[in-house]
């Protein structure tokens, strides 16, 4: 088993219980970071994480600086907006950051602001993260007070205000644009991309750059100690440290911050510095390598490298950072309605393949589990999410303006795929398959062949 023995980087303060305060902060090297981007020019900040390769930890893994560069020249006033929405099913890494290390991230606000060109931020956090929301504000209060942000920081001519601004706890709210909507006092449903991407025409239809937390939170380490030592870290195309949150059925569910590439999910899952192995020494039946939006992985895929390539590669993606493991006990018809039925609730409703789609798959799932289901409803599970998703291929095919959507048919395409002697069992009888399933990871063997193999 590979454990990495890389320095933490952004989760390095977290055994230390007053590290949220102003003064532990600065004992261990807060705010060193902004210092050193002051003494340099915005352009040179901008480098610094382009020599990273830092990819943004939200979901989608796109290159902070290269987005940095994508507002119009000479366009202000530019926002920048952190997006601390951190909703999907099994995701807290982000809540952890601003429990227990809030001026990290402030840190990185800042940072950031000083490279894009901002003089306004805008941190958006999650309605119920009490905890974070009392912690920000009370570092906040005491940056201002110490000079670190308001106006000329640190005698520098660069000033910066930033508001705090509570959720009210909707996951489609994460999605950037629908968080924009919010954040201007209309309901959070998400905008057309083109034209409104953010770093074109965002807030108030100003040049807006929206960073996930964890992306935002790595720039203080990254600063200091420049951008070649965070690249000399991790897998060719993932650079760097990245945070977990394992959760389900392991012995020790928890946020690891763990090397990209370096680390595979089976060390994940069963080194006792990390998952610590499934609960009860059963056997594992499936994991979630990526929040609930991505296809499952099974036994075969344990030796994959945390890295977003190899998992792409297999059929899925590292998304959120969300790894839910199930167990051999796990009843995968429950499981995937359970999944279906959060993304049914969390639909804005602005599209209908997702308002009418995911309403569908929710009814059609509880009446299988309720015993009221026909054995073509198997395979009428597939033709609903084609017609979200045309093909259930990988990259999935998008039929709505956000991929909220497609996230509900991949635990269907996966539960299916694998499982379906568990939907037979309900249904009474034989399903026949005629709906074409594409994805990797939904075409892999199914359990039965999977056994025989092994
Ligand atoms: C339905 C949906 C929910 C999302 N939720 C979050 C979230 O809670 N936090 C987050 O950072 N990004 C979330 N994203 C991704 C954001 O739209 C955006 O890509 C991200 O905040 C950009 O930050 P990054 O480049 O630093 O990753 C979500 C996307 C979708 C489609
Ligand atoms: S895909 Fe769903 S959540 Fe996204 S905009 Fe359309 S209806 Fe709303």
């Amino acid at each position: 088993m590979t454990v990495s023995n890389a320095p933490a980087i952004i989760t390095a303060r977290f055994g230390d219980e007053a590290a949220y305060t102003l003064d532990r902060y600065e004992a261990t090297g807060g705010y060193e970071g902004l210092r050193t981007a002051l003494a340099k020019t915005p352009a040179q900040v901008v480098e610094e994480v382009k020599t990273a390769s830092l990819l943004g930890r939200g979901g989608a893994g796109f290159p902070a600086g290269v987005k940095w560069g994508f507002c119009p020249p000479g366009v202000f006033p530019r926002y920048l907006v952190v997006n601390g929405d951190e909703s999907e099913p099994g995701t807290y890494k982000d809540r952890l950051l601003m429990e227990r290390d809030p001026h990290q991230l402030i840190e990185g606000v800042l940072i950031a602001c000083y490279a894009v060109g901002c003089s306004q931020a805008f941190l958006y956090v999650r309605g119920e993260m009490a905890l974070a929301q009392e912690r920000i504000a009370q570092a906040l209060n005491d940056a201002y007070a110490k000079g670190y942000v308001g106006k000329n920081i640190l005698g520098s001519d660069f000033s910066v205000d930033i508001v705090l601004h509570w959720g009210a706890g909707a996951y489609i709210v994460g999605e950037e644009t629908a968080l924009i909507e919010s954040l201007e006092g209309n309901r959070g449903l998400p905008r057309l991309k083109p034209p409104f991407f953010p770093a074109a025409k965002g807030l108030y239809l100003q040049p807006t750059i929206v960073n996930n937390v964890e992306t935002l939170a790595n720039l203080p380490w990254i600063i200091t100690h420049g951008g070649a030592a965070f690249a000399a870290l991790g897998a060719e195309n993932s650079k760097g440290m990245r945070m977990f949150a394992v959760s389900g059925h392991v012995k020790k569910p928890g946020v690891y911050e763990v090397e990209f590439g370096v680390t595979t999910f089976r060390d994940l899952l069963y080194a006792p510095v990390y998952g610590g192995g499934i609960r009860g020494d059963h056997q594992l039946k499936a994991f979630i390598p990526g929040g609930a939006s991505a296809p499952w992985f099974y036994e075969e895929h344990l030796d994959l490298p945390l890295e977003a390539g190899a998992v792409s590669k297999a059929g899925s993606m590292l998304g959120s950072g969300a790894v839910v493991v199930m167990d051999e006990t796990t009843d995968m018809v429950r499981a995937c309605l359970r999944l279906v039925r959060f993304f049914a609730r969390e639909s804005c409703g602005k599209c209908t393949p997702c308002r009418e789609g995911t309403g569908w798959l929710e009814k059609i799932l509880e009446r299988i589990l309720h015993g009221e289901g026909r054995p073509e409803d198997v395979n009428l599970l597939l033709d609903v999410c084609d017609n979200i998703s045309v093909g259930m291929a990988w990259p999935p095919r998008q039929t709505t303006i956000c991929p909220l959507g497609q996230s509900a048919t991949t635990p269907v395409a996966s539960a299916i795929m694998r499982f379906k002697d568990e939907f037979e069992a309900y249904v009474g009888g034989p399903a026949e398959i005629t709906v074409k399933v594409l994805g990797p990871a939904f075409v892999g063997p199914r359990r039965e062949e999977a056994s025989a193999d092994a």
